[in-house]
């Protein structure tokens, strides 16, 4: 197994492992281990067929059914996350942490490359604790203890759902979710804290007033996406992306308007924050 950094705040391109068959415990060890040093791990040359990939993604984790989203023929754990060529409005859209207004989000989530545009279409992802770690002390102090509160609701994420929700939406989703979490958490593995609230579902902070809220979270907003804290992924087809939600934002560029990009995505269970 090969292990190439591509920044200096996170992510790591891994090559030599052919994921068609189990991992030996050695391999997955060493993959896990990378997972969780560099945070999101990007695996090229993988032509899986959905039930290699959900296998795969067993050896990470436990699979989960996305709330809004009917999961692919014979897969309810993988969904199609696609943008089409007559469509604007691309998937999740928006720097986010996956499904936060969950009480129990996922760990981690996969996503595989089936089709991508010719140009465009690349994932950003952004390190929570290097965001973390570079406040003040006394801001560290001061988010200690904060509980963020986290809908599904949000309008500007909420636009990034609909076109999958018309054409594969699970009509037995409830309308929105909402869950508390804090703004701080440590990470169940590595024991390192990361921020945890994003622009996409975080909607107010737990027992400050709606203005206050808002301008310690727009504060944090800008904070935690720093260039500095991010890596820039540019696909090809046939590449699974792994990041850990738990210490991981991301961002997919919504810049191919009139080219299709299809992704099978994949989410694990995780813990409850804290
Ligand atoms: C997502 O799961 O938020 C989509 C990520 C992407 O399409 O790159």
């Amino acid at each position: 197994m090969n292990v190439k950094r591509i920044a200096g705040a996170l992510g790591a391109e891994i090559t030599g492992l052919d994921l068609r068959a189990p991992l030996d415990e050695a391999a997955a060890r060493a993959l896990r281990e990378a997972f969780l040093q560099h945070k999101v791990i990007f695996l090229p040359g993988q032509a899986l067929s959905p039930a290699q990939f959900l296998d795969f993604a067993r050896t990470l984790g436990t699979p989960i059914e996305y709330p809004f989203v009917k999961g692919i023929e014979g897969f309810p754990e993988i969904i199609e996350v696609k943008k089409l060529e007559h469509e604007k409005v691309n998937f999740g859209g928006v720097w986010h942490s996956d499904t936060t207004y969950l009480d129990i989000p996922p760990m981690a989530t996969l996503l595989l490359s089936k089709e991508v545009p010719p140009y465009g279409g690349d994932t950003l992802f952004a390190n929570q604790v290097l965001a973390y770690e570079s406040l003040s002390d006394t801001m560290k102090r001061l988010l200690e203890g904060l509980q963020g509160i986290s809908s599904s609701a949000k309008a500007d994420v909420s636009k990034t759902r609909e076109d999958r929700m018309r054409t594969d939406g699970n009509d037995a989703a409830p309308k929105s979710y909402e869950a508390r979490h804090p703004i701080v958490r440590t990470h169940p593995e590595t024991g390192q804290k990361a921020l945890y609230v994003n622009v996409a579902h975080t909607v107010g902070i737990e027992g400050l007033t709606e203005a206050e809220s808002a301008s310690l979270l727009a504060f944090l907003f800008a904070h935690q996406v720093k260039p500095e804290f991010t890596c820039r992924w540019s696909w090809q087809p046939d590449c699974i992306a792994v990041w850990d939600n738990r210490c991981v934002q991301h961002n997919p560029v919504n810049d191919y308007h009139g080219f299709r990009r299809v992704m099978q995505r994949i989410t694990l269970a995780g813990t409850r924050p804290a």
